[in-house]
């Protein structure tokens, strides 16, 4: 027997042992869990730590406990509840997947029918197939990658090792328990196959793994220079009056669209954030906030509104003593936070 050729039954042997309890999972071994919970967690979990998504978790699944009703609820309903969690594209596409869910009567088992709607990318449609429903699916998020990348070592940099990983990854799939196989790299990812200082003392798969052979495990994976995030500057606009504050909903598809806001100079579209100001009369600083996304970081500065005019246009007053419910996005708290401070 190679090397390899031991790495499922040494790993779902010690996620027999050592799983994760998480409140999307049925435990190793038992039967698999709602496909909507399922799925539900792994949009929740892209980008986004267990610990962050556990309690958005509990609330959705307790306001919206079926994908019938998520299909059924106001999209501002969605994108509030979502407020907090980033990348809120994930949020506009959940509304309408459920939506194709409800209507096409219950989700579909194949990858391919998941891929097929609307936000399910391959890494969803794969864990979703896997996990719900048993399928052997090749489920590579970025703890697999590494433990992936590693257990190959694989030389080639990210993003380009992403092809030779994904079929190192398929060479080991089994085609029994693929569920648990894909949550078994999960959690040993999570937990001893980390970036830094990896546990191989621990590791169930330290014997075949060439990475650990090498010496300096953590050299994998590989990756090309970053190119340095680019800065932007904006401004907000803060306009209060009798104890309620001027809110607007931001377009479409763009930065944070769809969520609520605080009127702004457009600074998303520009770097130079030299917009104009959206009423005459006095306008005073209030501070800055300064917040990372993942493609530019934003330092946005905060005019404070002393002027008799009213903002023209779609927004809404909104009462400051009730400005947790907003559902604002956390770079609009803590602009609110700043300007209230
Ligand atoms: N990250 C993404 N999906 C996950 C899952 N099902 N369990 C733990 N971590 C995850």
């Amino acid at each position: 027997m190679s090397a390899t050729s031991t790495i499922p039954d040494r790993l779902l042997s010690w996620y027999d042992r050592h799983a994760r309890e998480l409140p999307w999972r049925a435990p190793p071994g038992a039967p698999a869990p709602d496909p909507y919970r399922v799925w539900l967690s792994e949009v929740m979990l892209q980008q986004t730590t267990v610990a962050a998504v556990k309690p958005y978790f509990e609330r959705f699944t307790s306001r919206w406990p079926t994908v019938e009703a998520l299909a059924a609820a106001p999209d501002e309903d969605v994108m509030a509840a979502w407020a907090g969690l980033g990348y809120y594209s994930r949020a506009r596409n959940l509304v309408k997947a459920a939506r194709a869910v409800a209507a096409f009567g219950g989700f579909p088992d194949s990858e391919a029918a998941l891929r097929a709607l609307p936000g399910l990318g391959a890494y969803t449609a794969a864990a979703v197939a896997a996990i719900a429903f048993g399928q052997r699916a090749v489920v590579v998020d970025a703890n697999v990658e590494r433990v992936v990348a590693r257990l190959f070592a694989i030389d080639e940099p990210l993003p380009g090792a992403r092809r030779p990983i994904r079929a190192a990854a398929d060479t080991i799939t089994p085609a029994q328990r693929a569920g648990d196989f894909a949550q078994a790299m999960m959690d040993l990812g999570a937990t001893i196959c980390t970036p830094r200082d990896p546990r191989c003392l621990l590791c169930p798969l330290a014997e075949p793994c060439a990475a650990r052979a090498s010496g300096d495990p953590a050299r994998y994976p590989v990756k090309a220079a970053k190119a340095a995030r680019p800065e932007r500057r904006g401004t907000a606009f803060w306009i209060e009056r009798d104890g309620r504050v001027w809110l607007v909903r931001r377009e479409g598809q763009g930065m944070l669209g769809g969520m609520r806001a605080l009127p702004d100079d457009g600074w998303s579209a520009r770097a130079d954030g030299s917009g104009e100001l959206p009423l005459a009369g006095d306008w005073e600083p209030a501070g800055a906030v300064r917040h990372v996304f993942t493609h530019a970081t934003l330092d946005l500065a905060i005019l404070r509104y002393s002027g008799p005019e009213s903002p023209a246009g779609a927004g809404e007053w909104w009462p400051l003593d009730r400005l947790e419910d907003a559902g604002l996005p956390t770079l609009f708290v803590k602009a609110a936070q700043r300007a209230l401070a």
